[in-house]
Parts: structure tokens; sequence; C-alpha cells
């Protein structure tokens, strides 16, 4: 790809570039990503992958693998520091994310902003990602066969980025990230890890339940500090 191009792509999803690498993808006359080299994508290693996090950005930009790349408008595919100590991941971008490329930028995005604020931290300080990279229609529910086919781009988030906290927003991410069925009630008040890198995980609940559900906003405090003084320790 002209590296014009690259450049304006990259800005419009909203991804800083941090590394430079020599390219392992290619694009094709579609504008579809490619591996040049299958074995380079799966040989990625934690920390040293083959790939940058710009060429796995271009991946999910040029995705596929499941039906909602019919009906979105912007791959949202996360934003923020990816060398950040924090990592929170909600569900799928919104209507406001789909138009803008950007996680967390509706309603929802503006409370988790006062929650980072309350921890002392700006969104520039964190990585937000989401379990799926594109919105659902009408923003129903994430499919079982969407979450499978994107959680691939997570997990070479989580191994890119290698917090040293994962907040998992809601049960969706808190169900994929733990390969589990336990609700949000069981889950949260409590430390998890992310089992392939052992990173630990704190779930709570959803801006969005917060927006409907002010009460529950004392419990989301307590997980954030539960959270907090685990990094500290
Ligand atoms: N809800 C999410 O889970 N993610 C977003 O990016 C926006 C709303």
């Amino acid at each position: 790809m002209n590296p014009a191009r690259r450049t304006h792509y990259l800005k419009a999803l909203g991804i800083t570039r941090w590394q430079n690498r020599t390219s392992v993808l290619e694009v094709d006359n579609k504008g579809a990503t490619h591996p040049k080299d299958a074995s380079a994508i799966e040989s990625s290693p934690i920390l040293g992958g083959s790939i940058t996090f710009d060429q796995l950005a271009l991946e999910a930009a040029a995705c596929t693998r499941c039906a909602l790349h019919k009906t979105r408008n912007r791959v949202v595919f996360g934003s923020g520091d990816v060398k950040a100590n924090w990592l929170f991941v909600g569900e799928a971008p919104g209507r406001e994310e789909d138009r803008s490329g950007e996680a967390f930028v509706g309603r929802a995005g503006q409370l988790l902003n006062s929650m980072l604020f309350a921890l002392g931290l700006d969104r520039e300080d964190v990585y937000i990602a989401n379990v799926l990279k594109c919105r659902p229609p009408d923003n129903r529910d994430p499919g079982g066969e969407e979450v499978a086919a994107c959680e691939s781009f997570l997990h070479r988030q989580v191994e890119w980025v290698q917090p040293l906290m994962i907040m998992a927003l809601g049960r969706f991410a808190a169900q994929s990230l733990l390969k589990t069925t336990e609700s949000i009630g069981q889950l949260r008040g409590r430390m998890h890890h992310y089992e392939p890198f052992r990173i630990p995980l704190i779930v709570t609940y959803h801006p969005a339940y917060l927006l409907r559900s002010p009460l529950a906003k004392r419990k989301v405090w307590s997980d954030l500090l539960l959270a907090r003084r685990s990094l500290i320790r």
C-alpha cells in the first residue's frame, strides 16, 4: 500500500504508529489484507511478534470473517497507548463508534472517561478495545460466531499491549476473556487472570449498564479500587 494512503488509513482508524518493521502483510486490489507468509503471523511470539500493531489493525480493517463486515461503516480496532498498564475491554462498537471509528466515544464512553478520571487516568494513558471490532446492527448482542471470528484480534492486542491489568467491562468481555458462562454478579469483586498470558483481570459492569442502573456505580468504583490496589502492590 502507498505509504501516504497507509498513514491516512491508520489516522482515520485512530491508531498510533509506534513500531517500524518490515511488512509481512500485503493488500490485494480489493483492499483485503493477506500475510505474505502465513507462518509469520502464526509464529508471532509475545512482545516480539512478526507483525506490528499497525499491521494487525490493517488486518482488522480488511476483515471479512463474519457477516458484520457487510453492515459496518468503520472497523473500530481500539485506541490509546499501546504500551499502557491498563487495558479496558468493552463489548462492541455502537452507533457513534461505528461512525467515528473510535472505541467508547458515545454516552457509555463519556462515563468510561469519568471512570478513568476517577482513577487519575486519561484515555491516552490506557488502551481501550472491544470484543467485537464491528457494530452489530441495532446494537444487538454479539453472536457466538461473531465473537469466535473476532477473538484472535483481541488476543493479539493483549499480546502486544501486555498490560498489567485488564478491566473486563460487562458480560461479553468477561465471558469471552475468561472463557466462562458465569454471570457478572458471580465474576466481579475478585481477581481473575487472562490465562494465555496470566495477566490480572477484574470484571465490572459495562458503562452502558451504569447509564441504566446508576446505583451500580458504587460497585464499579469498588472494582476499580480493587484493580488499582492490585496494580500498586
Ligand atoms: N460499548 C462498547 O462496549 N464499546 C464501545 O466502543 C462503545 C459502546
